[in-house]
C-alpha cells in the first residue's frame, strides 16, 4: 500500500515572514493527519523558517526545489544535498518543467541530481512530463520513457522505495486545464509499467507517482481515486493554507 504524499511547490514565492504565518494558518485548518504525507517545498531561503515544523508535526516534512550534484566545491549560487540535510529537508524536487525549460536542465543532469540527493540520504521527487506539442503529435510514451530511463538510469532497485515521482504534463501547469483523472491515471499506469521493464515489478510497485498541473480543492478526489495515482505536486492552489489544506482534506476523503 502506497501512502499517499501531497506536496506544495511554493516555486519563487513566500519570503520566510510569510512561510510563518502559512505554517500557522495551515496547522490550524489541517490539525492531525495520519493516513497522507505532506511536503512543503519553500524557496531556499524560507526553508530555516520552518526547519522544525516536523517537531511540532510529525506528519509535515520539509522539501527544496533543487539541489546541485556536487558536495561542495566553486559552484556560484547552487546548494549541496549536505547543506539541505543540515535544515532538516527531507525531499528534494528534481527537474521540474520550470527547471528542464527555463534553465537547462537535462535527463542527464536530472540523474546527477537523483544520485546525488540519494547519497546523501534525500528523497528526489523527480518531475516528469510532456510539452503540449509532444502530446499533438502523439509522443507522450515516448517522452515519459525517456525522461524515466534517462533521470533514474544507474539507481538501483533497492533505492526505489525512496524516490518518488511526478507526473506534470507541461500544458496543465499554471494554465488552469488539469488532466483529466483518465489521462493522467493512463500517464500514470504507463510510468508504471517503464519502471517495471526498466527494474522489475515490485519496484514499481513501491514507487509514488503524485501528479501536478492545476490541482485545486475542486479536482483532487477524482483524481487522487484513480490507482496509480499517489499524490500531488500542486503549485498555486497550495500557496493559500486552506485550499492546501482542502486539497489534503479532499484526498483523505478517497481514503475511507
Ligand atoms: P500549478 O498547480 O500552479 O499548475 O503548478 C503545478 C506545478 O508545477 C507543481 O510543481
Amino acid at each position: 500500500m502506497r501512502k499517499k504524499i501531497l506536496a506544495a511547490n511554493w516555486k519563487m514565492n513566500l519570503t520566510q515572514v510569510e512561510a510563518a504565518s502559512f505554517v500557522q494558518t495551515f496547522l490550524g485548518e489541517i490539525g492531525e493527519v495520519n493516513d497522507v504525507e505532506i511536503v512543503i517545498v519553500p524557496p531556499f531561503t524560507s526553508i530555516p523558517a520552518l526547519a522544525q515544523i516536523s517537531e511540532k508535526a510529525p506528519f509535515i516534512r520539509l522539501g527544496a526545489q533543487n539541489v546541485h550534484w556536487e558536495r561542495s566545491g566553486a559552484y556560484t549560487g547552487e546548494i549541496s544535498a549536505t547543506m539541505l540535510r543540515a535544515l532538516f529537508v527531507k525531499y528534494v524536487l528534481i527537474g521540474h518543467s520550470e527547471r528542464r525549460s527555463l534553465f537547462g536542465e537535462t535527463d542527464e543532469t536530472v540523474n546527477r541530481k537523483v544520485s546525488a540527493a540519494l547519497e546523501a540520504g534525500l528523497r528526489p521527487i523527480m518531475c516528469i512530463g510532456e510539452s503540449l506539442a509532444e502530446r499533438e503529435s502523439g509522443l507522450v510514451e515516448k517522452v515519459l520513457h525517456r525522461q524515466v530511463e534517462g533521470g533514474l538510469k544507474g539507481i538501483a532497485a533497492d533505492h526505489m522505495s525512496e524516490i518518488v515521482l511526478a507526473y506534470e504534463p507541461v500544458w496543465a501547469i499554471g494554465t488552469g486545464r488539469t488532466a483529466t483523472p483518465e489521462q493522467a491515471e493512463e500517464a500514470h499506469a504507463f510510468i508504471r509499467s517503464v519502471l517495471a521493464e526498466l527494474f522489475d515489478q515490485s519496484s514499481a510497485d513501491r514507487i509514488r507517482i503524485q501528479y501536478g498541473g492545476s490541482v485545486k480543492p475542486e479536482n483532487t478526489e477524482d483524481l487522487m481515486r484513480k490507482p496509480d495515482i499517489d499524490g500531488a505536486l500542486v503549485g498555486g492552489a497550495s500557496l493559500d493554507p486552506r485550499s492546501f489544506a482542502q486539497i489534503i482534506r479532499a484526498t483523505e476523503k478517497t481514503l475511507k
